[in-house]
């Protein structure tokens, strides 16, 4: 009985652990990290309500939030860095620290507080943004890539550009710079490479690395490929489904071609 007892009470203990552990967020730049608290977040002095067009809940939104310059400004940042959102999820993205300086759009982050809990995501089970989600305002359709409303948000983490950290990703200096490859990488590392890795390249988890085994331009049909990537259950479907759909707001006919240019200038060498 009182093995039972202590047992429910390390059980307990370590429920409470994992909640308040879920309500903090991790900082970390290349010497030091630190964890935050959400109480501490909301009770800054910066933190305000904001309202924003929200893709991930697709309509409008209103968040307690910090603008995110104000968080950057307790860590090493130089100008050529990336910072990396990384989620419980696994998804991870690095944005260039010049577009979270501040400036339009803007970028916020948004603090679930434990009076007003967020709403399930819409086909995401029960699902929501919590307990802290990257958020910006003023943006205008197709100016911030949806893969940058990062949900689910664990930790903030300055890194090296995605180009040096994976220098295996660039393209060679034999193509010459109006080679659509070049501008199909930067769309890569901006919409893809949260999910893919490219032949190991990369932090993403979700989806299948997209260099090994086989680069999938060497598999799928030129058209079928171009399907998938606009509305992936126009070539296959099921419950599970993740790959997002792409419509030519958020990735343009020049974009999604570059990218094929830039997979298969990959997959010939
Ligand atoms: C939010 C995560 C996510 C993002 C962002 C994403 N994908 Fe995917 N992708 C997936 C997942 C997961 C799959 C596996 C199929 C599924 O679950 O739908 C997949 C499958 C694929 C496949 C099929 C691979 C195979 O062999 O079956 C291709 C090709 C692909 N993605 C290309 C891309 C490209 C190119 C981009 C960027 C424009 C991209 N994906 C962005 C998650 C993502």
């Amino acid at each position: 009985m009182k093995a039972i007892r202590s047992f429910l009470l390390a059980a307990l203990v370590v429920a409470f652990a994992t909640s308040v552990q879920a309500q903090s967020l991790k900082l970390a730049d290349r010497q030091h990290g630190r964890t935050v608290t959400a109480h501490q977040l909301l009770s800054n002095l910066q933190t305000r309500t904001i309202t924003v067009r929200d893709p991930a809940y697709g309509r409008s939104m209103t968040y307690r939030a910090l603008p995110l310059a104000e968080l950057l400004k307790e860590l090493a940042v130089g100008p050529e860095d990336y910072v990396d959102f990384v989620a419980t999820d696994k998804f991870s993205i690095g944005i260039p620290v010049r577009l979270l300086r501040g400036g339009a759009p803007q970028p916020f982050l948004a603090i679930e507080s434990e009076g007003a809990p967020w709403p399930a995501l819409p086909e995401k089970g029960r699902e929501t943004a919590a307990p802290f989600y990257l958020v910006w305002q003023d943006a205008k359709p197709g100016e911030i890539s949806p893969e940058y409303w990062v949900y689910k948000l664990a930790a903030v983490q300055v890194a090296d550009s995605p180009y040096k950290r994976w220098p295996d990703l660039r393209v060679g200096g034999e193509l010459p710079a109006t080679d659509p490859a070049h501008r199909g990488l930067d769309r890569f590392v901006a919409l893809c490479i949260s999910c893919h890795r490219f032949k190991g390249a990369g932090d993403g988890e979700q989806g299948p690395d997209l260099g090994q085994p086989m680069n999938p331009v060497e598999y799928f049909q030129p058209g079928a490929l171009r399907k998938f990537l606009r509305s992936s259950k126009q070539v296959r479907d099921w419950p599970q489904r993740r790959m997002p759909s792409f419509n030519e707001e958020m990735l343009s006919d020049e974009d999604l071609e570059a990218i094929i240019a830039w997979l298969t200038y990959k997959a010939r060498r």
